[in-house]
């Protein structure tokens, strides 16, 4: 890990830290993606590249894209939404963050996905069952516990009969302390709370990925009825 982002990592850990203290576990967001001015040095996940956790997964999986509509939850700075606009999906990337939109908009001046502005934590009730894809990587991590199962009915609630939720996290036993400050990787054990909602895990991968330092990841795939 370079200095920069050691310093990235820090600050935003202070920032995060400021929100929670005062109740507000997503406000710190748009702080930090406005307060970069453009500067991706400050983003600690802009990595100004698709997640390669997601392209791999798409290299290994055969997904029907033309035709259909994809979500992506979080989208941050849009690699991943123009990733699976490129596979043929009709994309929709949304974050809380009007900054990190408005800045996707400008990385991305011609791009096909429609970026919006949207809070996980509150439905958006025209998008209730319209996503046969839906992407969520990286943002259930970066929100306290007591969040989470909030963001992911919502989720649940956007796809489709018949969709395909991809979850990219990463991951700890339950016996393993989450940390005090985000990224919080998940336990299996909170995940099978989408399985309640009715949704089919098809896949499960429990991996060490190719970051350095490395880090523990799950990808899971579920499908609903
Ligand atoms: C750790 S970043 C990951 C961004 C992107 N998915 C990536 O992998 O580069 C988490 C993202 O989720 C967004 N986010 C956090 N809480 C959210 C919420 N409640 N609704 C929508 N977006 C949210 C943040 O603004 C941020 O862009």
């Amino acid at each position: 890990m370079n200095d920069e982002l050691v310093t990235a990592r820090t600050r935003t850990k202070e920032l995060a830290d400021r929100f929670l203290q005062q109740n507000n576990p997503t406000g710190w967001f748009e702080v930090l993606y406005s307060q970069a001015k453009g500067d991706t040095s400050q983003i600690p996940w802009a990595d100004l590249r698709v997640n390669p956790n997601l392209s791999e997964w798409l290299e290994n999986n055969q997904i029907q894209a033309e035709g259909k509509k994809a979500l992506v939850v979080g989208c941050g700075l849009g690699d991943d939404a123009e990733a699976l606009s490129k596979q043929g999906f009709a994309v929709t990337g949304f974050d809380i963050s009007a900054s990190a939109i408005a800045w996707c908009k400008q990385r991305f001046p011609d791009s096909e996905v429609n970026y919006l502005v949207s809070d996980a934590l509150k439905l958006e009730q025209s998008w209730q069952q319209s996503f046969d894809f839906i992407l969520e990587s990286y943002t259930l991590q970066s929100l306290p516990s007591s969040t989470r199962k909030q963001v992911i009915e919502t989720i649940v609630e956007y796809l489709a009969p018949g969709g395909t939720l991809l979850i990219i996290c990463r991951g700890r036993n339950k016996s393993e302390d989450q940390g005090k400050y985000p990224p919080y990787p998940l336990t299996k054990e909170e995940l099978a709370f989408i399985e309640t909602l009715g949704l089919t895990k098809v896949a499960l991968e429990d991996y060490i990925d190719s970051q350095t330092p490395p880090v523990r990841r799950f990808r899971i795939k579920y499908l609903k009825e």
